[in-house]
């Protein structure tokens, strides 16, 4: 049997559509889908269409679902949400609300175990030492490679305490999600898979659609990372065309951004916003629109150096 895992698709639905095309391309029978469906590109209604229309297909929610619950207002900080929310259809909004935390699917006798977060599996000796708002700290130099990323994970995963912790989980597949960098690894039968993010990846200047082929043959387990390459600027001047970029430009030039980096920039504009604001001396939060608009311009104004991670 042959799984396609896909994750963090974030409302990119030509992403997706490239990887469920190389996915059955390649022989996928099944597929497995690690949550965060919406926000962020403009197409969460094809998404879940598409998503609804993949047979021998298993869900799970990621926490940008919650996202969906987004307060009324006219805030520029919550706007991409509030723009998603209010274009979902009734119905896929229902059918995302009924999405379980966790599942486990069995393929013979291999258990497949997956949640959005790895925390769920690996508690946060994983989660918190590779969330965004470390990356910086933990590559004072500048803008760090793929290889030294991946390499950094390794040397992390490879660890005696990750090791010890990872060695008390029952044997079988860990599929999560989240952080969207692609990585794999095996642990003596406990084989951990992050598909990475197949509509916005952000693991440092690998393009395209990214996700990742499980097969199990004999009990035994093989995994495959893919790329789907696509035209990101073509998807960008798609995006101009939308409400969304009308409703919420700070938010979609922001993920513009990302999607020519494949490096984190939210974070850092949500970072910046806060001390923008306190500067001025603006205590509304969520920010207020004209507040959000003018940390952004001042965000684009501050130098290199003040966020190596950034700038490529
Ligand atoms: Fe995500």
């Amino acid at each position: 049997m042959k799984y396609a895992i896909i994750s963090d698709i974030h409302g990119n639905a030509p992403a997706l559509r490239l990887a469920l095309d190389d996915a059955r391309t390649q022989g996928a029978e099944g597929f497995l889908f690690a949550g965060d469906y919406v926000i962020s590109a403009p197409w969460s209604n094809e998404v879940i269409h598409l998503l609804k229309h993949t047979p021998s297909a298993h869900f799970i929610r990621g926490n940008d679902e919650d996202h969906l619950n987004v307060p009324d207002g006219d805030d520029g900080q919550y706007e991409v949400s509030r723009w998603c929310a209010g274009n979902l259809t009734p119905e896929n909004r229902r059918w995302l609300d009924t999405l379980p935390q966790q599942i486990t699917v069995s393929c013979g006798n291999v258990v497949i175990r997956m949640a959005h977060s790895s925390e769920a599996f690996v508690g946060k000796s994983l989660h918190e030492r590779f969330r965004t708002s470390i990356l910086p700290s933990r590559y004072p130099d500048g803008p760090v490679c793929r290889d030294t990323l991946l390499q950094d994970f390794r040397s992390l995963w490879e660890g005696d305490a990750f090791r010890r912790h990872i060695q008390r989980l029952p044997k079988g597949v860990y599929v999560f999600g989240h952080n969207h960098i692609q990585t794999w690894a095996d642990y003596d039968g406990r084989i951990l898979i992050n598909p990475g993010s197949c509509g916005l990846p952000l693991d440092c200047g690998r393009f395209g659609a990214a996700y990742t082929l499980l097969t199990i043959e004999n009990g035994r387990c093989s995994v495959e990372e893919r790329r789907v390459p696509y035209d990101v600027e073509a998807l960008i001047s798609q995006v101009k065309r939308t409400g969304q970029y009308q409703s919420a430009r700070v938010w979609s030039e922001t993920i513009f951004s990302e999607w020519r980096t494949c490096r984190e920039k939210v974070f850092f504009l949500l970072q910046h916003a806060e001390e923008y604001a306190f500067r001025i001396g603006d205590p509304r939060r969520p920010f207020a629109r004209e507040t959000w608009e003018a940390a952004y311009a001042d965000f684009h104004a501050v130098s290199p150096e003040q966020y190596p991670y950034l700038y490529v």
